[in-house]
C-alpha cells in the first residue's frame, strides 16, 4: 500500500513536473496560484492527515516520554540526556556540524531533527534500525553518548516513587519498571513530536494568500525544474528513501548497512518541516545554511556515477530564485 501510493506520487509528481515544463502550466511558469487544475493535486500532496486524537493510556506514555527525554538520571554521570543532543528549541537538533560525544570529541555524524517520524520504518542517517524503541536503545547505551549503567539504570529510576507510579499508570499490567517499557515511552513522546502547522500549511487548506509572491515563485521551483518534490513530496516532505545527492564525504552511509547497494553514499531523505530551525544540513553537517543547501543542488554537487537517478544534473538557478527557494523553505 506504501509502495503503492509512493509510486503514485512519484508518477503525478513527475507528470506535473513535465507538463509544467512542457506547457507553461502554473508549476513551472510566472502564473499565479488557482484552486483548481494542477494547485488542487499540489495541495493533496501536501496535505497532513486528520488527526485521530491519542488515546488516554497513550497520552499517559507520551507525557513519561517526554518528562524522560530530558532526564539526566538516564546517563551514567548524570549529566546529559536525549534532549542534550535533540534540542526542543533548535527543531530537535543541536546546532552543530556533528554531534558533541560525552568525552568532548565529535559523533560521526550530524545530530537530525525528530519531527513527524511516526510513520517512518528506518531511522539513523543510514538507517540501520528498524524502530524507535531498538533506535533509543542505542543512545542509551553507547559509550559515547548516554553510557547508561545497566545495572544501575533501572534502580536509579525505580527509587523515585513519583515516577513508579506513572510507570504503573502508563503500564498497568506490569508490575515492575523495565527497560522495555522505557524505549516505549521514550518512542512514544518522540512519534507525537509533529511539527507545528505554519503558512505553508494554511495554503495548501485553501488560503491563497498564506504565502508571499516570493515563497510561492519558491515553491514553483520546488514543485518544478528544482525537482525537489521528487524525494521531498508528502507533507513530512521526504520519501523515506536513500540517495546519493553527491555530498562530499567518506562516509559509507547505506551502503556499510545490510540492504544497502554497495558503493552508493546514500543517505536518508530528511523531512523538510521546520528546516530553518535545523541548521546545519546533512548527515555530516557540511552545509551551514540554506543558501547553502540550494547553491548545493543549484550545481555545486559532485559528479558520480551513483548519484540519484531523479537528481537534477543541471540545475541553474539565478540570485533571484535562488532568494525564492530559501524562501519558501522557511515556510515548512
Ligand atoms: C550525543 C548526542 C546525542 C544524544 C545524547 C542522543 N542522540 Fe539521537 N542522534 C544523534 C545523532 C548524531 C544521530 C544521527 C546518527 C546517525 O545517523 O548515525 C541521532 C539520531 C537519532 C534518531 C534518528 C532520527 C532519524 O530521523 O532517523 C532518533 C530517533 C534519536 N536520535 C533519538 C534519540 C533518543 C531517544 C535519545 C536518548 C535516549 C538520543 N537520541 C540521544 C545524537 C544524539
Ligand atoms: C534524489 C532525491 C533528492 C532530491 C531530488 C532533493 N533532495 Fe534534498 N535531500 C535528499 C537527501 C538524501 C538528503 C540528505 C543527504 C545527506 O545528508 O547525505 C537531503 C537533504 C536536504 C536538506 C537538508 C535537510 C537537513 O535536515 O539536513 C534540504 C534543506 C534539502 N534536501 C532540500 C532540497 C531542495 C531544496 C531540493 C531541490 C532543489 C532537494 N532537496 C532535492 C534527497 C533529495
Amino acid at each position: 500500500m506504501k509502495l503503492l501510493s509512493s509510486l503514485i506520487l512519484r508518477f503525478v509528481c513527475l507528470t506535473l513536473v513535465a507538463a509544467g515544463s512542457i506547457g507553461g502550466l502554473a508549476v513551472a511558469g510566472d502564473k499565479t496560484f488557482t484552486s483548481d487544475g494542477p494547485d488542487a493535486i499540489w495541495r493533496s500532496i501536501f496535505a497532513r492527515p486528520t488527526d485521530a486524537g491519542t488515546p488516554a493510556l497513550e497520552a499517559q506514555r507520551v507525557a513519561l516520554g517526554a518528562a524522560l527525554f530530558s532526564d539526566t538520571r538516564l546517563s551514567r554521570d548524570g549529566d546529559r540526556s536525549c534532549a542534550s543532543c535533540h534540542q526542543p528549541d533548535k527543531g530537535y537538533s543541536d546546532g552543530l556540524p556533528k554531534a558533541r560525544g560525552r568525552d568532548g570529541t565529535s559523533l560521526k555524524r550530524n545530530t537530525p531533527h525528530l519531527y513527524n517520524l511516526a510513520p517512518a520504518t528506518s531511522f539513523y542517517w543510514d538507517g540501520r534500525e528498524p524502530t524507535l524503541e531498538s533506535q533509543a536503545r542505542v543512545p542509551l547505551h553507547a559509550a559515547n553518548e548516554l553510557a547508561a549503567d545497566p545495572s544501575q539504570l533501572l534502580a536509579r529510576l525505580s527509587a523515585d516513587m513519583d515516577l513508579r507510579r506513572q510507570f504503573a499508570a502508563a503500564f498497568p499490567n506490569e508490575t515492575e519498571m523495565s527497560e522495555a517499557a522505557l524505549l516505549s515511552v521514550l518512542a512514544a513522546y518522540e512519534k507525537s513530536l509533529v511539527s507545528p502547522k505554519t503558512a505553508f500549511d494554511a495554503w495548501v487548506t485553501g488560503d491563497d494568500d498564506a504565502l508571499s509572491d516570493e515563497e510561492k515563485r519558491g515553491f514553483r521551483i520546488f514543485v518544478g525544474k528544482g525537482g525537489c518534490v521528487s524525494c521531498h513530496g508528502g507533507w513530512r516532505m521526504t520519501d523515506d528513501g536513500f540517495h546519493d545527492i553527491g555530498l562530499e564525504t567518506d562516509d559509507p552511509g547505506r551502503s556499510a548497512v545490510p540492504g544497502g547497494a554497495a558503493g552508493i553514499p546514500a543517505f536518508k531523505t530528511p523531512g523538510l518541516r521546520q528546516v530553518a530551525r535545523t541548521a546545519p544540513y546533512m548527515h555530516n553537517g557540511s552545509l551551514a545554511t540554506l543558501d547553502d543547501v540550494v547553491a548545493h543542488y543549484a550545481g555545486k554537487h559532485v559528479s558520480r556515477p551513483s548519484l540519484a537517478p531523479s537528481l537534477v544534473r543541471d540545475l541553474k538557478l539565478d540570485a533571484e530564485e535562488r532568494a525564492a527557494l530559501v524562501a519558501f523553505l522557511k515556510t515548512l
